[in-house]
């Protein structure tokens, strides 16, 4: 009997089974009218299950109306939201695969305008609004100064992540996935380039930790025991002086003390257009999952460039991840999981509408 590849074996994440370890790496359409999706996220959600997917994540889900990257991003902060968000955990759930919602706060990164009318800072004199950060330093040139937080805005903010946790819950998501990664509010917080702050949330890098923890306290409130949790980690700022690998390990391995993390998803960059990647090729993140698993003990996710059956069977296959994320590849093919199946010889379960395609071949 032939045995599947473990890239297409089942995987447990608490009480959630995904039928294989292929993910749907959350992708922004930049295509919601405040906050609210339409049938493009349906469509568009919808497609990546039916590819054979194992886990479906939306697109960075926003906790409040300023916490949006552009004013196109998905929102869910309120019942019509939720509603909506129902549909697409319903039809990527139709479609076989595990729905994940990827919430998020777009910090200091808030309020540009769409990628494809050039992607630029969009300031309040213009109609956008001003972006609040750890400390009062823009993104870059262009961008207008956030406000710094106060002690008390950051209890709101970590309120608002906790919202729309019980929001997801009840809209049926299954894994809520905390974006702190990007350059986005968690990140920059977490990064010396970012947080100059002197007090409980700046300094050492527990002090900037301590919004992380804070909002997964929260959104753990909210989330029943038995469903999984993910935090998406920018694991360098490719800066000097910014945030470094040996960080994202200390700070995923005090997440895995916690107990109520179940996966570190691991990106890079983001927070600094002073970013310097010295090298981009196919896999160039897989080392911080590979790192992270190994020493912080916690299962990963890897991302970036993935986008070879075989190179996603053997990041698998070899204990570098236990999962892999996959975007633009889904973009182009969203029946990615099913091909890479075939190529590797292995069988993906299909929803039955679909069925006598696969015999097809
Ligand atoms: C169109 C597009 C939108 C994206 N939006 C998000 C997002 O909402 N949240 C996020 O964490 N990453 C986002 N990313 C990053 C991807 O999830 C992924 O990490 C990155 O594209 C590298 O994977 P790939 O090489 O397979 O595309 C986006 C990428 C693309 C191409």
């Amino acid at each position: 009997m032939s045995v599947n590849p473990l890239l297409f074996q089942p995987i447990n994440f608490r009480s959630v089974t995904a039928r294989n370890r292929v993910v749907v790496s959350p992708m922004c359409q930049y295509s919601a009218t405040d906050g609210l999706g339409d049938d493009w996220h349906l469509q568009h959600l919808g497609a990546k299950a039916m590819g054979g997917a194992g886990i479906v994540f939306t697109e960075a889900t926003h906790v409040s109306a300023p916490g949006r990257i552009t004013a196109g991003c998905l929102g869910l902060w309120s019942q019509a939201q939720q509603d909506f968000l129902a549909r697409i955990a319903a039809m990527i759930t139709r479609g076989g695969a595990v729905p994940g919602l990827q919430i998020a706060h777009a910090g200091r990164k808030a309020s540009t305008d769409l990628p494809w009318k050039g992607g630029k800072p969009v300031s309040p004199e213009a109609g956008g609004w001003v972006p609040m950060g750890p400390s009062a330093i823009p993104f870059g040139p262009g961008y207008t100064t956030p406000t710094a937080l106060s002690a008390e805005q950051i209890a709101g903010i970590a309120g608002e992540f906790a919202a729309t946790a019980r929001r997801a819950r009840q809209a049926g998501f299954k894994i809520i996935e905390v974006h702190g990664a990007h350059g986005y509010l968690i990140h920059s917080f977490l990064s010396p380039v970012s947080n100059h702050r002197n007090d409980a949330y700046g300094g050492d890098l527990a002090g900037r930790a301590r919004l992380l923890m804070e909002v997964i306290d929260a959104v753990r409130g909210e989330w029943p025991a038995d469903l999984p949790l993910f935090v998406r980690l920018s694991c360098t700022d490719w800066v000097q002086g910014g945030l470094t690998p040996d960080d994202a390990v200390q700070v995923s391995r005090w997440l895995a003390g916690r107990g109520d993390v179940d996966l570190i998803d691991c990106s890079s960059g983001g927070g600094s257009p002073d970013q310097h990647i010295p090298s981009l090729h196919p896999g160039y993140q897989v080392p911080f999952a590979e790192r992270i698993r190994r020493e912080a003990g916690i299962a990963t996710g890897a991302v970036g460039m993935i986008r070879e059956a075989d190179h996603a069977a053997e990041i698998i296959a070899n204990g570098r991840a236990d999962l892999v994320f996959l975007a633009r590849a889904l973009l182009a093919d969203p029946a990615w999981p099913i091909r890479a199946a075939k190529t590797l010889g292995a069988s993906v379960e299909w929803p039955e509408q679909y069925r006598r395609g696969a015999l097809a071949g």
